[in-house]
């Protein structure tokens, strides 16, 4: 089947790849010319675990091209967009020029009978919106809402092994020769049994931010149970571990610490909430300003008990921060937690050094304000205090008997409760977490 994608960025550039594995012919669509380029060269413009090798395959099958022309979609039949919706600034609500946009410039070829799916996460109503515009434009042209639930750092797995379609269809007598198209184009997902729900828009736009907010909820309760922990005395990864056993919970998001960041948890919970109020529904979400306060919360509470492992006062203070990525296995900075609490550290006096396997080429670009450094070592070279904010396999294995030798001081602040704390006690370390009491 022909295909294109409209936008190539995270989600999109793994969708198209994802879509030619899977035997298609694909055109990629981006505005951004150097994205293109590097694509077309089998460069990903972004850190993704197995996505480079993924693309170049794609690209050698010769069924798989980006280009910058919208024109270059006109062949296709399916045509997904992929853009971004982020935060609008000042407000909580979602930013939808990217899909207006990607909507607009797809009419210029879609043919009757051809199929508009969106991807995007968008606030509930907007396909219905969107599907006017294409049959009133294009008639006999048709769109179907299709969220993805990709995690980043997985996002090649959960694409080509999802837990399961979704597929939002047309309230018309175009449903079934929309949802066979996209059978078609999910033929090998459909065939290895994966759970569908085939449904309407509004509840299909739904399932992704149901979904997100979900997860942040669970992140934040766990992290409202560490703040409960902090003022008893009781240890917060043992709780967890007791409530995940009830598989009814499960043990899954349920890591306190840092707490959620990156480019979809906390912009959907406040793109969900906007979007009640517009409905006349706020109160049933209220409870997520809650979520997102607490979330909040926690950055703020690491800032105090980096200021207690120092002493009393952070001034002149060497703080080495282990991570800047809003997540291990990923170069994404966006709200970052890590980065976050390493600028509270530095306006507060605090002489702050910090590294990421994969994040400090965006960190520099975006936080040039904070200093950097190649390697844990370099970051924590006469450190008063180590900050562990992202849960990279190489911080979680570091050997705190040889890091010990290269700070001034023995103290560990555990921000995603992810090291052994007794080989780092053992060590001479002080270790301090959120939720867990001190030693
Ligand atoms: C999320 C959803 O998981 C995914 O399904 C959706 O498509 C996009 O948004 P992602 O943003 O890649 O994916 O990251 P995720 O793994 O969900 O983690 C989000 C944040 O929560 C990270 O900052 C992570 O460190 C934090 N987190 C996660 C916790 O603090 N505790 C946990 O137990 C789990």
């Amino acid at each position: 089947m022909r295909i294109s994608v409209v936008g190539c960025g995270y989600l999109g550039a793994v969708h198209a790849a994802s879509m030619a594995e899977l035997g298609h012919e694909v055109v990629g669509v981006d505005v951004d010319r150097s994205r293109t380029a590097a694509l077309n060269a089998a460069r990903a413009p972004f850190f993704e675990p197995g996505f480079e090798e993924l693309l170049a395959s794609a690209l050698a099958s010769g069924r798989l091209r980006f280009s910058t022309d919208i024109a270059d979609a006109r062949d296709a039949v399916v045509h997904f967009v992929c853009v971004g919706t982020p935060q609008k600034r000042g407000e909580y609500a979602a930013d939808l020029r990217y899909v207006e946009a990607a909507v607009e410039s797809l009419l210029e070829v879609l043919d009757p009978g051809d199929l508009v799916v969106g991807k995007s996460t968008v606030p509930v109503g907007t396909a219905a919106r969107l599907a006017d515009i294409v049959s009133g434009k294009v008639p006999g042209a048709m769109l179907a809402w299709n969220p993805e639930f990709l995690r980043e750092g997985f996002a090649v797995q959960d694409t080509l092994h999802p837990d399961r379609l979704v597929y939002g269809l047309p309230n018309s007598a175009d449903a079934d020769t929309a949802r066979a198209r996209l059978d078609e184009v999910y033929a090998a997902i459909v065939a290895a049994g994966t759970p569908q729900v085939v449904t309407d828009y509004a509840t299909a736009e739904m399932v992704k931010t149901a979904a997100n907010s979900f997860l942040a909820t669970k992140i934040s309760f766990i992290n409202a149970m560490a703040e409960l922990c902090e003022a008893t005395g009781a240890d917060v990864k043992l709780l967890a571990d007791a409530i995940g056993y009830d598989d009814r919970i499960g043990r899954k998001f349920l890591n306190a610490g840092l707490g959620f960041g990156g480019g979809c948890l906390p912009k959907d919970i406040r793109a969900f909430m906007a979007r009640a109020g517009e409905l006349g529904a706020d109160q049933a979400l209220t409870f997520l300003r809650e979520v997102d306060n607490i979330n909040m919360r926690r950055r703020i509470r690491m800032v105090e008990l980096a200021r207690e492992v120092c002493d009393g006062s952070l001034l002149g203070k060497r703080v080495a921060v282990l991570g800047a990525a809003f997540k291990p296995d990923s170069d994404d900075i966006r709200d970052s937690p890590a980065l976050n609490v390493a600028a509270q550290l530095q306006l507060q006096g605090a002489v702050v050094r910090v590294t990421d396997p994969a994040a400090i080429d965006n960190s520099r670009r975006l936080w040039p304000q904070l200093d950097y450094a190649d390697t844990p070592e370099e970051a924590a070279e006469r450190a008063d205090a180590v900050l562990v904010s992202t849960e990279w396999t190489q911080y979680r294995e570091l050997d705190p008997v040889a890091f010990g030798r290269v700070v001034k001081q023995k103290r560990v602040l555990d921000g995603r409760n992810a090291l052994d704390r007794d080989a780092w006690e053992t060590a001479g370390w002080t270790y301090r977490a959120l939720g867990r009491r001190a030693g």
